[in-house]
C-alpha cells in the first residue's frame, strides 16, 4: 500500500521568541496534512533580532505548550535546516505565510533550501484570518511595554512573558 502525506513528519522550524497562537494555528493545520511534527528551535536566525528568551526558555514553553500531544516533539537545533531535516528524514518544512510581505523572504529561504537539499519540500500554510497581523515580535514589543497580549499566546507563554519582563 502506498504510504500518504498523513504517514509523513514534518519540520516546522522558526524563531518561536515567543510561539504565538498564530504559530500553533500554523502547527494544528500542519497536522491535518502530516501525521507527525517537529517544532524546532533555531539557534542561527536568518533574520538577526534582538531575542527576548534564550533557545532553551523558547523550548520550554513549547513543550508545556504541547504537553502530551504524542504527534508533536519540539526540538532546537544548530546549524542548517536542511541538514536537520535531512537528519530527521523529514518530508516537508513548513512556513507560515501572513501576507504578502513575508513573501520575498520565504521564497528566498525556500528556494535555498531547495539548493542545499532538494529532496525535502517547503510547504506554506496561511493562519486563520483574525491571526495573520500577528507575530513574536510585535508580541514582544507589546508585552515588553506593558499591553495586554493574553488573546494572542497561550497561558504558559503568558506567564513566560510575565516572569520574563518583571525579571
Ligand atoms: O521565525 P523565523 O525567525 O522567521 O525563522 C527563520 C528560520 C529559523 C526558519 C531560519 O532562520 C533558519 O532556517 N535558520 C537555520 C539556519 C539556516 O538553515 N539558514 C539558512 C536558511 S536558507
Amino acid at each position: 500500500m502506498n504510504s500518504s502525506p498523513r504517514d509523513g513528519l514534518a519540520i516546522y522550524p522558526g524563531s518561536f521568541d515567543p510561539v504565538t497562537l498564530g504559530h500553533e494555528d500554523i502547527a494544528r493545520r500542519t497536522l491535518h496534512l502530516a501525521g507527525r511534527l517537529i517544532l524546532a528551535v533555531a539557534e542561527t536566525a536568518t533574520q538577526s533580532k534582538a531575542p527576548l528568551f534564550t533557545v532553551e526558555e523558547r523550548l520550554e514553553v513549547l513543550n508545556e505548550v504541547y504537553d502530551g500531544d504524542d504527534r508533536v516533539e519540539c526540538v532546537s537545533f544548530s546549524g542548517l535546516l536542511m541538514d536537520f531535516a535531512r537528519e530527521r528524514e523529514a518530508h516537508f518544512i513548513i512556513r507560515g505565510l501572513r501576507a504578502v510581505s513575508d513573501f520575498e523572504y520565504e521564497m528566498q529561504m525556500a528556494q535555498m533550501n531547495r539548493e542545499l537539499w532538494p529532496e525535502v519540500e517547503t510547504v506554506f500554510l496561511t493562519p486563520d484570518a483574525p491571526l495573520s497581523f500577528l507575530s513574536a515580535s510585535l508580541v514582544r514589543e507589546v508585552a515588553s511595554l506593558g499591553g495586554d497580549v493574553s488573546s494572542f499566546v497561550s497561558p504558559s507563554v503568558l506567564t513566560a512573558l510575565e516572569r520574563k519582563l518583571s525579571a
